[in-house]
């Protein structure tokens, strides 16, 4: 098999690579002549150059398509000087150029590229100074690139240069928007030295990936994808190592072919993966899950933090019936303090979009006020199932369960449409 498309939502199919069967009209690596002006991000804004317009009207594909590979370098040099030779032989059929996006690694980087453009490579440096991070470097190369279909790879020989070759023909399947290098799809391998912490988290990192693509790599760092479908993207995040999800989610991509490789382990130096990465993964994932899911996002996300709340709220009030306060004081007590602990979180995390708005202070009024009704209701039920009723006298807990519940509801409504109403970034 030479490659896998997966269609979202529609379960899975199998096709095999017609390569020579193809129509030729309308082909979507062909250069396109309407051109988005910029890509927007959060750490600023990409011009996208005019590729390179062919005069002579009708090409031949081959002629069609120019390949760029970008390939993200913190600290690689010792690398390169083995990855490059294998991407211009992997890509000897296409024009190609080879953008190395370096972080100013200071480690002979620039030397060992200068030496590999005067043997022949296409190859080139875009050195950053005042950046640093995967997914922005790859979103730089891509802008300075000006190639009709856009690939990404890593330096370290993880991924197998030989692959692109397969990964451009899927490509030519006018049905694939983008081509990823997997290594758990059917015939995917990786090296057999992992340790089972490793195994757990790929696992449960592609799991969380799920909501958002099905493919069965969706975290690969190894894909391509034709211009066109890439300026489709209108703002893109470029925060931490996950820039194909981010992709694939952007640019709207439902049908992703998967193509499988060996994942080697790196050739030189370390892997830059570590728990800064991985609390980035947790940011970008609800980033995605806001621009997916829209308010559908924010609701879960208020329950989550409304469900810590509660922890808080019952926690509060076990201490203070410890230390013999009143039930009635208790109860307010406690839901005071899960109501400033939900502002907080809800701050940050569920609408976190409106934290450069109002000041905070205003917010935390608004909050209160709105909180104000639900406070009270959540209190009331609480105090009186308390005192009126024989079984929620025995149950403390559950009749504050009960406020509790009663008195979110009413929360979420008018925190929405009153309270985090600013969408700012
Ligand atoms: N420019 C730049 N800036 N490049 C970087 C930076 C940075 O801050 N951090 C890492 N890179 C480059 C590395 O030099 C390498 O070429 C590539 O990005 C991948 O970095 P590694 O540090 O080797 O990552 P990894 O092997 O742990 O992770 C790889 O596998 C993951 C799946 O297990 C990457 O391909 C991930 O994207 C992928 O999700
Ligand atoms: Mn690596």
């Amino acid at each position: 098999m030479l490659y896998r498309v997966v269609e979202a939502g529609e379960g899975t199919f199998v096709q095999h690579c017609s390569w020579h069967g193809q129509a030729q009209q309308a082909s979507p690596l062909a250069v396109s002549r309407e051109r988005a002006a910029e890509v927007r991000s959060l750490d600023g804004v990409f011009p996208l150059e005019e590729p390179q317009m062919k005069a002579s009207g009708q090409l031949t594909r081959a002629e069609d398509v120019l390949v760029s590979v970008v390939v993200p370098t913190y600290r690689e040099a010792d690398n390169l000087p083995l990855l490059v030779p294998q991407i211009t032989a992997a890509l000897d059929s296409w024009p190609h150029e080879i953008l190395v996006v370096d972080d100013d690694s200071n480690d002979g980087t620039d030397l060992a590229v200068e030496t590999l453009r005067k043997q022949g490579h296409s190859v080139r440096l875009v050195l950053r100074t005042d950046q640093r991070g995967l997914s922005s470097a790859v979103l730089r190369g891509f802008a300075e690139a000006k190639g009709t279909v856009l690939a990404c790879m890593d330096a370290d020989l993880s991924h197998p240069p030989e692959a692109l070759s397969r990964m451009i023909k899927a490509l030519e399947n006018e049905r694939v928007e983008i081509v990823v290098g997997s290594r758990y799809v059917a015939g995917g391998t990786t090296d057999g030295k992992w340790s089972w912490l490793r195994k757990l988290n790929s696992k449960v990192a592609t799991l969380m990936a799920r909501p958002f693509c099905q493919i069965s790599d969706p975290l690969a760092g190894y894909f391509a994808l034709p211009r066109v479908v890439f300026e489709r993207a209108e703002v893109l995040n470029p925060v931490g190592y996950k820039i194909g999800l981010e992709l694939i989610v952007k640019c709207d991509c439902t049908r992703v072919a998967e193509v499988p490789i060996h994942f080697s382990e790196r050739c030189f130096g370390q892997s830059k993966l570590g728990l800064r990465q991985q609390i980035d993964y947790l940011r970008h994932l609800k980033r995605l899950a806001d621009f997916k899911f829209g308010g559908w996002s924010q609701l879960a996300q208020f329950c989550v933090v409304g469900a810590s709340g509660v922890a808080v709220d019952l926690l509060t009030y076990a201490l203070l019936l410890r230390a013999a306060i009143a039930i009635s004081l208790a109860r307010a007590i406690a839901i005071f303090t899960a109501m400033s602990w939900n502002f907080v979180l809800n701050r940050r995390v569920s609408f976190s979009a409106s934290r450069f708005g109002r000041p905070i202070v205003d917010q935390y009024f608004f909050w209160l006020a709105s909180c104000g009704l639900g406070a009270i209701t959540s209190w009331a039920a609480a105090v009186s199932l308390s005192f009126f009723t024989a079984f929620f006298a025995e149950h403390l807990f559950i009749a504050a369960i009960l406020g509790i519940a009663l008195g979110s509801l009413i929360n979420f409504i008018l925190a929405r449409y009153w309270v985090f109403t600013d969408e700012v970034g």
